[in-house]
C-alpha cells in the first residue's frame, strides 16, 4: 500500500438499492479489482430509529430529517414487508478509502449525479417530493441508493456506529480498542450503571470495546459530560436485537 494514506470507510447499501436488487452492481463497481480496497467488516442491519438518528445527527431538524429517517430505516421500501427493511452495512480498507468511494458513488443528488457524472452510481437514484399536511410540496427525499462517508473523521465515527471492535479482524483495527474493566447497562433509552430488573448489559469486564466508547460510559458513570451520546454507543450493542 504505497499511493496513499490507510484508510477505512463506510458504504451502507440503502433499502432503495435493495429493492431494486443492484446489490450485486454496487458490489462489483466497489470491488477490489476496480477500488484496490478490501472488505473489513459487513453485517445486514435492521436500522432502529435510534441508530438512524444518531447516523444522520447533523441533518436534524431540516425538514426532510423525518422522510430520511423513514427511507434508512426501510419504511418507504418496504411498507408492507417490515422483515425486509435492512440495509448493507460495509467497512471497506485502503489507501484513500473514503474519496475513491465517494468519487464512485457521485454527487448527493441524483439529478446532479446523472449531468455531472453520467455512470456513477447515484446516477441510478431518484427524487420524491415530501408535502405537509396541507399537501404542499414542503422538500423533496433523496433516494440515492447507496451511503459512503464524506471525510475520514466522518468514518471514524461511523464505523464506530455500527460495528463493534470484534466486528472487525483484529489486523484491520485501525481505531485504538481496550479491554472494559466494569459493567455498563441500557435501559429504558438511558444509561445505567448498575444492573436492574429488564436492563441490558451492553458490555461487561473483559469485553473490548472501541476506547471512546469506553471514555463515553465512564463519563457518565462520573455525572461528567461526555464527547457523544450514550445511544451513539449503545445504538451498535443493540442491534439487531429488536430493541430500538
Ligand atoms: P450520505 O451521507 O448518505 O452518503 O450522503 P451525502 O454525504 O452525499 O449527503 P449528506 O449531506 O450527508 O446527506 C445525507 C442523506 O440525506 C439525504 N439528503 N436529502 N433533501 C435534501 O436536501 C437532502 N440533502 C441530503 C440524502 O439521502 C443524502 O444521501
Ligand atoms: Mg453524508
Amino acid at each position: 500500500m504505497s499511493n496513499g494514506k490507510l484508510e477505512q470507510t463506510l458504504v451502507l447499501i440503502k433499502p432503495d438499492a435493495l429493492k431494486n436488487s443492484l446489490t450485486g452492481y454496487l458490489l462489483s463497481q466497489l470491488s477490489e479489482f476496480h477500488t484496490g480496497l478490501h472488505f473489513s467488516g459487513t453485517k445486514i442491519v435492521y436500522v432502529s430509529k435510534m441508530l438512524a438518528e444518531e447516523h444522520y445527527a447533523e441533518h436534524f431538524g431540516k425538514v426532510f430529517f423525518p422522510s430520511l429517517l423513514e427511507y434508512i430505516m426501510g419504511n418507504i421500501h418496504y411498507p408492507d414487508e417490515p422483515w425486509k427493511r435492512r440495509v448493507i452495512a460495509i467497512v471497506y480498507q485502503g489507501s484513500n478509502a473514503v474519496k475513491r468511494i465517494r468519487d464512485i458513488a457521485g454527487p448527493t443528488n441524483p439529478h446532479v449525479a446523472r449531468k455531472d457524472k453520467p455512470g456513477c452510481i447515484r446516477a441510478l437514484g431518484t427524487i420524491v417530493p415530501i408535502e405537509g399536511p396541507d399537501g404542499k410540496v414542503i422538500g423533496e427525499r433523496i433516494d440515492n441508493l447507496i451511503h459512503a462517508s464524506a471525510t475520514p473523521e466522518e468514518a471514524e465515527r461511523e464505523i464506530k456506529l455500527w460495528f463493534k471492535p470484534n466486528d472487525i479482524p483484529p489486523l484491520m483495527h485501525i481505531y485504538p480498542t481496550e479491554i472494559s474493566d466494569d459493567y455498563y447497562y441500557f435501559k429504558d433509552n438511558q444509561f445505567r450503571n448498575k444492573p436492574e430488573p429488564n436492563a441490558i448489559c451492553l458490555i461487561a469486564p473483559g469485553d473490548i470495546a472501541w476506547k471512546t466508547d469506553l471514555e463515553v460510559l465512564r463519563q457518565l458513570k462520573q455525572g461528567g459530560t461526555p464527547a457523544y451520546t450514550f445511544q451513539a454507543v449503545a445504538a451498535k450493542y443493540l442491534l439487531n436485537s429488536g430493541i430500538s
